[in-house]
């Protein structure tokens, strides 16, 4: 059965990896809201690759999503809450007022958005959302006070989802620590915790993106 999956920030990472096993199943339709697409995304068909170019650090979110209303029809639909920034990893009292801004809206506002915009034009179809989550949303680690709050709110705001939609389905998925940029900008960075980072990696410990899709999208069972 045809499927519509909308996920942020795909053309790195987790995302990318995501879309990597999407992409070979021919009844899906991957819609990618990022900036940028990968090397291998510029060549996917349109019949089963769209590219919605969007910063998500933008305030122009709401006016560009619209453009979803085009490109899905009746058919199942999951949106990943995937996109999210780490940085900056600093003490509170080093916060500047723009980071906090752009953490908020990446981490929060984008995802309130696009779960909003599928709610109300798109509540007659099949709807799964799935929010990348983290372990810092439940564990407070210094420095990463924007992190961890940023993913502490969305995930709550999805179960707050679950609580008004049930008969759509909701998950928080805590993929892990993985082999991904974003782990690479944490251990550069100077935290009380940093050497735990270090060594997760260098004992090998890090996931790889790929398996952890296939982990997640088996969770979900989009294609059921
Ligand atoms: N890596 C880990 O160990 C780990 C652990 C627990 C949870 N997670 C979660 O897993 C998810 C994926 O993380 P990852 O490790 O794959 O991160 P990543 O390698 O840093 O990739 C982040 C993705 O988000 C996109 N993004 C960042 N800022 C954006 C913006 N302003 N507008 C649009 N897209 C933007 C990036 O696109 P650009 O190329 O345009 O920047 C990229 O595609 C995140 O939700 C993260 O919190 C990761």
């Amino acid at each position: 059965m045809r499927k519509t999956v909308v996920i942020t920030g795909a053309n790195r990472g987790l995302g990318k990896a995501l879309v990597d096993v999407l992409i070979k199943d021919e009844d899906c339709f991957v819609i990618s809201i990022s900036r940028r697409l990968s090397q291998e995304q510029k060549a996917y068909s349109s019949k089963q690759f769209s590219f919605v170019e969007l910063d998500l650090a933008d305030d122009t979110i709401a006016e560009k999503i619209s453009i979803l209303k085009s490109l899905i029809g009746e058919e199942p639909i999951c949106f990943i809450n995937n996109a999210s920034i780490i940085e900056p990893i600093v003490k509170i009292e080093d916060l500047d007022e723009a980071a906090i801004d752009k953490t908020i809206s990446v981490n929060i506002k984008s995802a309130m958005l696009i779960t909003k915009y599928l709610l109300r034009n798109f509540n007659g179809n099949s709807l799964t959302f799935v929010n990348i989550s983290s372990g810092a949303a439940n564990r407070a680690i210094s420095n990463w006070s924007l992190y961890c709050s940023s993913k502490a709110f969305i995930q709550m705001f999805f179960k707050t989802a679950e609580s008004e939609y049930r008969h759509h389905r909701f998950f928080n998925i805590d993929p892990g620590v993985m082999d991904t940029a974003m782990q690479r900008s944490v251990r550069a960075s100077d935290f009380p915790d940093v050497d735990n980072f270090k060594e997760l990696q260098q004992e090998g410990q890090l996931k790889k993106p790929l398996h952890v899709a296939e982990e997640i999208l088996e969770k979900i069972q989009i294609n059921g």
